[in-house]
């Protein structure tokens, strides 16, 4: 199935319109149905080395996502300073306090990814992203991937996987009550999203460790770790 990238809905319709309410609350549960925030946990836990001081979610959305991260890893990294980075952020209050009740201290950013990664003074120790790098063909994902590995030592992104498994399901969405954004952004997602070694042809080729396969039924993962970290080097 080749790689095409549509836009969503969910990208153009303003953040308080009813439809689009429904169809982030719709996500949470395909994030879940995905298995996600389980994916990413351990795919973090496995490439730090040591508990990490800040983590930026790239395309945070709601911020439910990084909650689930908050409530998996805060026993073993506690403190961490969380960058909740969208260009139209929707994360409510009870959200970030939620958050706050697992020790993180989370910061909500409404800034262009790319340009966030550009312009942000100093480096973050993990960057993740979570259903986000499909919304980029891949001269504009090349570009993101290389800002944020200028950023970072270790980078996870758990995403949809291209493949007639996810886009049957993608199908299917309908069945357990999701709205017609998010049954039109599915198919859109599953039809952008990636296999193979896709993303790791877009990341830096030199001093990464990189990990990039199917994950759980329907997500694909993709993990970058500086090798200067193997050497102690890097705060993660
Ligand atoms: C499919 S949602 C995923 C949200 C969240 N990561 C999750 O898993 O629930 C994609 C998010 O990316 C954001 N987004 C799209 N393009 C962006 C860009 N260029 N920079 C920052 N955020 C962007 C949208 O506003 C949206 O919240």
């Amino acid at each position: 199935m080749k790689r095409v990238v549509e836009p969503e809905w969910l990208d153009f319709l303003p953040a308080a319109d009813p439809r689009a309410a429904a169809s982030r609350r719709d996500l949470r549960r395909v994030n879940w149905l995905m298995g996600n925030a389980a994916i990413l946990a351990d795919a973090l836990a496995r490439a730090a080395t040591k508990p990490p001081r800040t983590l930026v979610d790239l395309g945070a959305g709601d911020g439910s996502l990084a909650l689930r991260l908050a409530r998996r890893l805060s026993a073993p990294w506690p403190g961490l300073q969380l960058m909740l980075v969208d260009r139209t952020p929707s994360i409510a209050p009870s959200t970030l306090a939620a958050i706050a009740e697992t020790g993180w201290q989370a910061e909500m950013v409404a800034a262009d990814a790319e340009d966030w990664c550009r312009n942000c003074a100093g480096c973050a120790d993990i960057v993740v992203a979570n259903l986000f790098l499909h919304h980029f063909d891949d001269e504009a994902l090349s570009r993101l991937l290389h800002a944020v590995a200028a950023r970072t030592s270790i980078f996870a992104a758990s995403e949809t996987r291209r493949g007639a498994v996810a886009l049957a399901g993608s199908r299917l969405l309908g069945l357990i009550g999701c709205n017609d954004v998010t049954r039109h952004d599915a198919v859109v997602s599953v039809r952008a999203g990636f296999a193979g070694s896709e993303l790791s042809a877009l990341w830096p080729r030199d001093g990464w460790s990189l990990r990039e396969g199917p994950a759980g039924w329907s997500s694909h993962l993709f993990v970058a770790r500086s090798t200067a970290l193997r050497n102690g080097a890097g705060a993660a």
